[in-house]
């Protein structure tokens, strides 16, 4: 059951994620696009193995103040035994939460209709890639993670197995929800605002999440038939433009997106693609940076700086929770801060329309690596990372933390939020791994990288940590000068 739990949303993640051949990060014509290869994992690269603990118990030496969260989730397992037992679970624990007030009747039923939308798509994009000519029999054994000498197989297409995933992940979504929901009611930050814009938020528009369906069902058919196939030349992105501003890692498409994060429908694409991966649940996992800040946070007036942005839905998020704050967000791809362009713009509308008398902080977006980032020293409050580390090799995690940290004020706050690692869920250690297969070639490591060394060899000192669901948020604070009687810190 555990392996099937875990499965599923590895194939959900297969069916992610941008569209056949499209827009490329280049103006030159497609015929001049050479395709970059992955790279192969360089173990030297990579971190050397500390010793037998998990990152998790590495995380408590390292002394993280633990919020409930983290133990909530290390001993989770799903309310009932097979998938019917669990969607039933889900729906009562739904209607139970959603029955205490207006606000959680219009929380939960926003969050149910989501869910359900994004399973539909899920399951949409398995049939239309069976049925599809490309449909290649799978050559791997997800259950032993090794390439499989025996017949082709593909398990998730077996119904009972789909019914038994899709019930676990409901069950799950409704404890990520009901904890997301429990920190609305403690004022860490309002209701989404993109729920509460209603149907005036274009993810409201039967137009926009058809175009958005269509792009899923392309790209999962497409990627299943990557993953399926294992083909080399499926590796890489094809890109012709400066090779010089990307890293060689960057030049790899991820859990097989086409164009990796280099065109334009690989950014429409993204977050359609991720929530359907997650049932839903990524808003209210990505707004885990926003537990610490609330701990830090004297004024809502201070300067943010969000590294690797993507399409700056968190950045939305943040800045409905702290409107006067200032700020700047980066990200290497300019066509997912295009996209991250656009969430401002909606959200600065939103505010208009609802607060008008309200003063509303800057945003900037610019192009920069998160290696080298273009700040100056000690020139932001808060510096918040999402779901980039997974993706990095160690040197690179190695040295966007210590950028971070230089980035940082003294008495500033640094929040990093990624997917969880080894001992923050132990029902799932065995099977964590599995999602280097889908291309994720820095996730071995990733999942037992200290974190916590990283910040702390720049400087840095462990703050909270906090857990949503398969995110885990580790914070941390610059410490001031002795002698700065200015630098203000809640630590200190
Ligand atoms: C998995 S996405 C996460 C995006 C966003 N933080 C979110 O959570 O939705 C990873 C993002 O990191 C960006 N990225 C990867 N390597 C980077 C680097 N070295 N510097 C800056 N951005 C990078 C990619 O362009 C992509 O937008």
């Amino acid at each position: 059951m555990r392996l099937v739990v875990f499965w599923l949303p590895i194939l959900t993640n297969a069916l992610v994620v941008p569209v056949n051949k499209r827009t490329v990060a280049t103006r030159r014509s497609a015929a001049t696009l050479k395709r970059t290869e992955a790279p192969p994992l360089d173990v030297k690269n990579e971190a050397p193995p500390v010793d037998d603990a998990t990152a998790a118990e590495t995380d408590r030496s390292h002394g993280f103040a633990e919020g409930p969260s983290v133990a909530f989730w290390q001993k989770y397992a799903p309310p009932a035994e097979g998938g019917i037992g669990n969607l039933r679970a889900a729906a009562a624990k739904a209607l139970q939460s959603g029955a205490k007030g207006a606000d959680a009747m219009r929380y939960y039923g926003y969050h149910l209709a989501r869910a359900t939308f994004f399973a539909g798509q899920g399951a949409a994009g398995v049939l239309a890639y069976q049925a599809s000519a490309s449909s290649a029999p799978y050559r791997g054994d997800p259950a032993t993670t090794e390439p499989s000498k025996g017949p082709p197989r593909s398990p998730a297409f077996e119904l009972p197995i789909l019914v038994d995933t899709m019930g676990a992940l409901f069950a799950e979504a409704v404890a990520t929800y009901e904890q997301d929901f429990g920190e609305v009611q403690k004022g860490t930050f309002p209701l989404p605002w993109d729920m509460v814009d209603g149907v005036r938020n274009r993810q409201t528009s039967p137009l926009f999440l058809a175009d958005q369906a269509r792009r899923y069902v392309n790209e999962a058919i497409s990627i299943l038939t990557k993953r399926n196939r294992r083909d080399p030349g499926d590796f890489g992105v094809p890109y012709g433009g400066n090779a010089d501003l990307y890293p060689d890692y960057y030049l790899n498409n991820f859990h097989f997106q086409t164009d990796g994060w280099l065109s334009s429908d690989s950014a429409k694409l993204y977050e359609t693609s991720t929530e359907t991966l997650f049932l839903g649940r990524q808003d209210s996992m990505q707004r885990l940076a926003l537990y610490p800040i609330r701990s830090w946070a004297a004024t809502d007036d201070f300067k943010v700086l969000e590294v690797a942005c993507g399409t700056g839905r968190l950045n939305t998020f943040l800045r409905d929770a702290y409107p006067r704050m200032d700020v700047s967000a980066v990200d290497l791809s300019p066509f997912y801060l295009e996209e991250a362009r656009g969430h401002a713009k909606r959200w600065e509308a939103f505010r208009r329309r609802t607060q008008p008398s309200q003063r509303v902080g800057t945003a900037k977006f610019a192009q920069a690596n998160a290696e080298k980032l273009p700040q100056a020293d000690e020139s932001v409050d808060v510096v918040v990372n999402v779901y980039l580390f997974h993706e990095l090799p160690h040197e690179a995690r190695r040295a966007a933390a210590a950028e971070m940290a230089r980035v940082c004020k003294p008495g500033g706050l640094v929040v990093w939020v990624d997917s969880v690692q080894t001992g923050d869920r132990p029902a799932l250690d065995a099977t964590l791994g599995n999602f280097q297969y889908l291309n994720e070639p820095h996730y071995p490591t990733y999942i037992n990288e200290d974190v916590g060394a990283l910040f702390m060899e720049a400087g840095l000192e462990p703050f909270e940590k906090h857990t949503s669901s398969t995110s885990k948020c580790l914070s941390f604070v610059k410490p001031c000068a002795a002698d700065d009687d200015y630098c203000l810190t809640k630590v200190a």
